[in-house]
């Protein structure tokens, strides 16, 4: 069976997680989308690991992970987690293929990401500052490097000799310093070389396990709200973060998926600029408080809201979510009246659905549907039957409310903090 996962709020639901459980069932664990921008955090036991871009299925052996076409890859990040995680003794080596045809996050990409947030001063996006606008666009434009082009030592002078050209041009327009060939070249053959026994033609590796019969797990990263297409733009991330990227960003065509699995948290949150109807200062300060909501990638406190119906339903249309993962649900255990925001109103006129206008989102009021909550910690329930009645109430809400089934709930970091409907 293949399935794909997808953060169906602004990113950060705890994907990280999840995909650790599904993992399990999984022979082969891909990433699609993204780059170094994301950090899923994994603890087992008492080791914590945060990855931003090998798949998290690197942490169960026998497991083969792959980064795929999708995905821009800052070479020297990638170095440096896959030596992070062989210090960890986390094994390393054939179990990871990159494809060839990802792109290559380099040096300019985060100058100019860093240089344009600084430009926007108050309509700044809140980018993590990875490069990551600038690396897709200079695929879209079709200026970019290519993993093949990063292993090729002559081809990556050239391509890089010819791109630090321009682009020292416009960063000096922009008042920053321009980049040493020379140094640049150096840092990213050393990075290819040491990459390069782990570059695939990951379409053909791909189509040859789904051949054999195994399983695929298409891990997403961002979330639904966040995606360029779907989300709420400009305050977004600059690939298709939502189920259909999962096809393109790997070469797996759409009719060999099987099923979506769209992960939400029991609130909101968003890290960087841009609408979020459901924030809450209340909120905020009761997750904050428990040391809870701070950026795995960035360190960045986290903006904090209700849960919100609206966008979660929007989710499952544009995903084609099956079966719904709702995790940090402990993270409510001490609230009196919990809220879900079931619709959005601006002035006179109602919606069901999330405006494509960011300022319209952000102008709108939401309108809420109050629960009980149920005041006693459900950290050690592992059994549904065994979560308070009055949880399980306001699960069963979110799921009715957000269009799909309820297949799993979070209580906790642990991978056996974990019940499964
Ligand atoms: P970028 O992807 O660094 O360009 O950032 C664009 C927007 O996406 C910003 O609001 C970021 O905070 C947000 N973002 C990017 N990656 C993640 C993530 O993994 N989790 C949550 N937000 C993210």
């Amino acid at each position: 069976m293949n399935t794909i996962l997808v953060g169906a709020q602004w990113g950060d639901e705890g994907k990280g997680k999840i995909i650790d459980v599904l993992t399990e069932q999984a022979d082969v664990v891909v990433r699609y989308a993204g780059g170094n921008n994301a950090g899923h955090t994994v603890f087992i036991g008492p080791k914590k690991y945060i990855l931003h871009l090998v798949p998290s299925g690197i942490l169960r052996p026998g497991k083969r992970c792959v980064i795929g076409n999708g995905v821009v890859v800052d070479p020297l990040s990638l170095v440096e987690e896959i030596q992070g995680l062989r210090r960890l003794g986390v094994k390393v080596g054939g179990n990871l293929a990159v494809s060839e045809t990802a792109h290559v996050v380099l040096p300019y990409h985060r100058e100019l990401d860093a240089q344009r947030e600084s430009l926007q001063g108050g309509q700044k996006i809140g980018t993590t500052k990875r490069g990551i606008g600038p690396a897709y666009g200079d695929k879209a434009a079709r200026v970019g490097l290519r993993v093949n082009d990063l292993i090729d030592p002559a081809r990556l002078e050239e391509k890089l000799s010819q791109r630090i050209r321009e682009n020292n041009e416009v960063l000096k327009a922009l008042g920053a310093k321009p980049l040493s060939l020379k140094k640049v070249f150096t840092e990213y053959r050393a990075a290819g070389k040491y990459l390069k026994p782990f570059v695939a033609n990951t379409v053909v590796l791909l189509h040859e396990a789904m051949r054999r019969g195994e399983d695929i797990l298409f891990e997403g990263a961002q979330g639904t709200f966040l995606d360029i297409d779907h989300g709420t733009y400009p305050f977004v991330t600059s690939s298709n973060t939502t189920a259909g990227g999962a096809c393109a960003g790997s070469g797996v065509p759409p009719h060999r998926m099987d099923r979506v699995v769209g992960v939400m948290k029991a609130y909101t949150t968003r890290v960087g600029e841009g609408p979020l109807p459901t924030e809450n200062a209340q909120v905020a300060d009761l997750l904050h408080g428990m040391g809870r909501e701070f950026g795995s990638t960035t360190g960045r406190a986290r903006r904090c809201g209700w849960f919100d119906a609206v966008a979660t339903r929007q989710a499952t249309m544009v995903n084609g979510i099956d079966g719904l993962a709702v995790t940090n649900l402990d993270g409510l255990d001490t609230v009196e009246t919990i809220k879900v925001c079931v619709a959005y109103r601006h002035g006179k006129k109602r919606f069901d659905f999330v405006p494509n206008d960011a300022r319209l989102l952000g102008e709108c009021k939401p309108v809420y549907a109050g629960f009980e909550g149920w005041r006693t910690p459900t950290d050690r329930v592992r059994q549904w039957k065994d979560l308070p009645p009055k949880a399980r109430a306001y699960l069963k809400a979110v799921a009715a409310l957000s269009g799909a089934k309820l297949f799993i709930v979070s209580v906790g970091p642990a991978r056996d903090q974990t019940i499964f409907v």
